[in-house]
């Protein structure tokens, strides 16, 4: 069972990403390394999310974990 994730910071995690490298996204919340997952997610039923950068650039992950556009930050924490 998958309660809601936990809302680790209502607003985007800014993070320089390297292009080739893969970076798992924390989707339960629990992280203490946000945005990115620490293993905290274990028996909470959420997996981390695989992203990896095409390109060097600055990029905004989601940090409420409520984004239908998960890794990455779509506006929604405006509305939590
Ligand atoms: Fe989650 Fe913006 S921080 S949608
Ligand atoms: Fe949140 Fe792994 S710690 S998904």
């Amino acid at each position: 069972m998958t309660d809601a994730p936990n809302i680790a910071q209502k607003g985007a995690f800014s993070v320089e990403v390297q292009e080739g490298k893969t970076y798992w996204w924390c989707a339960c919340g629990r992280s203490k390394r946000q945005p990115f997952c620490d293993g905290s997610h274990k028996d909470t039923g959420f997996e981390p999310v695989k992203y990896t950068a095409e390109e060097s650039k600055k990029v905004r992950f989601c940090g409420c974990k409520h984004s239908a556009s998960a890794p990455l930050c779509d506006g929604t924490h405006n509305r939590l």
